[in-house]
């Protein structure tokens, strides 16, 4: 489903604690800051960063507690769309959405613990017009605004499971980025998310969401021989993965760039905001996130050759 010229990626893993938020945030909070071609001409981008998991790590990372009300949510979104009328207007996403996040050309929409009890509620929704999986998209729908002021991109952060919530996030997506640790064992999970998201294409012909890649998330960087043992195995994967394409050209899978573990990135995350906007409080962690930021520009980079490559 398309909203526009807006480019939609959402983070995805069945696994937990793999750097979905921590990348969804920090590419957010990067592509805010960039330039975009469009055509001839550049302009800056315009970022909009949805938090779809309950436990709301996303929102709490950007938020600092005195502006985070667990009033305003997007629970507020999903109750409307369960408890309203067909003749009621859908919700009104300015409800919730907070704009110009850190100062960057960023807004957020805020997740909220009670989307646990949403995400059961969604299975018995039922309604003659819409799906359960359409409701995101309908209410962004709604939010379209003129050109010069539209979203050039938008960022999903999914929680680590394919409900109902997921779903709407992934229906509206062009993209879905996979972050994993590179270990003994996480290739082993890949095959099947992808299959899953492919069941949810055949299934829903509007949904066009593609794999843009694997990120490698969390790599230490000491570690050089067990990292070398692993990224055998999930180039042996990838190569399977290839294989069962049958697409004359090949694309790659995973990406170049890798994120490595740094504490600067916690620290930040304890200032309640992304990297980008962190002020270290000495030089050696300015070096630190000089040297964590470079990472997310290159990543960045990469993501926006490797559409274009796509398109
Ligand atoms: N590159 C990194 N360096 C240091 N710490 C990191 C890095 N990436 C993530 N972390 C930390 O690891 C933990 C898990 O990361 P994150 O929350 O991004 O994973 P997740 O996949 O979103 O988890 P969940 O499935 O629970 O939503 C967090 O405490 C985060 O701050
Ligand atoms: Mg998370």
């Amino acid at each position: 489903m398309k909203l526009g010229n807006t480019t939609v990626i959402s983070f995805i893993n069945l696994k937990g604690g793999v750097g979905k938020t921590t990348s969804a945030v920090n590419l957010a909070a990067t592509l805010a800051k960039a330039n975009i071609r469009s055509g001839t001409s550049i302009k800056p981008a315009k970022v909009l960063l949805i938090d779809l998991d309950p436990q709301s790590n996303a929102s709490l990372t950007l938020l600092k507690p005195e502006e985070y009300n667990r009033d305003k949510t997007i629970v507020n979104l999903f109750r409307h769309e369960l408890e309203r009328h067909d003749t009621e207007n859908s919700y009104d996403l300015d409800e919730i959405r907070i704009a110009s996040i850190a100062g960057l050309n960023l807004d957020l929409i805020p997740s909220g613990l009670d989307l646990f009890d949403v995400q059961d509620e969604l299975v018995r929704y039922q309604r003659y017009y819409l799906s359960a999986t359409d409701i995101l998209f309908n209410a962004l729908n709604k939010l379209r605004e003129s050109e010069d002021k539209a979203y050039t991109h938008i960022i999903i952060d999914c929680p680590p499971s394919l409900g109902l919530v997921t779903l709407n996030g992934l229906v509206l997506s062009r993209y879905y980025i996979v972050p994993t640790l590179l270990d003994a064992y996480s290739h082993w999970g890949l095959d099947k998310i992808i299959e899953r998201v492919n069941t949810l294409r055949r299934c829903k012909a509007s949904c066009e969401v593609e794999l843009l890649g694997i990120l490698f998330s969390r790599v230490d960087s000491k570690a050089t021989i067990e990292n070398e043992v692993w990224e055998r195995k999930f180039q042996v994967w990838e190569q399977e993965y290839q294989q069962g394409l049958k697409k004359r050209t090949v694309e790659k899978i995973t990406f170049e760039t890798k994120i490595p573990t740094a504490d600067v990135l916690r620290k930040a995350v304890s200032a309640h905001c992304p990297l980008i906007a962190y002020n270290p409080p000495d030089s050696n962690l300015k070096t630190a996130k000089e040297k964590q930021q470079r990472v997310w520009h290159d990543l960045v980079q990469e993501i926006s050759e490797r559409i274009k490559e796509r398109r």
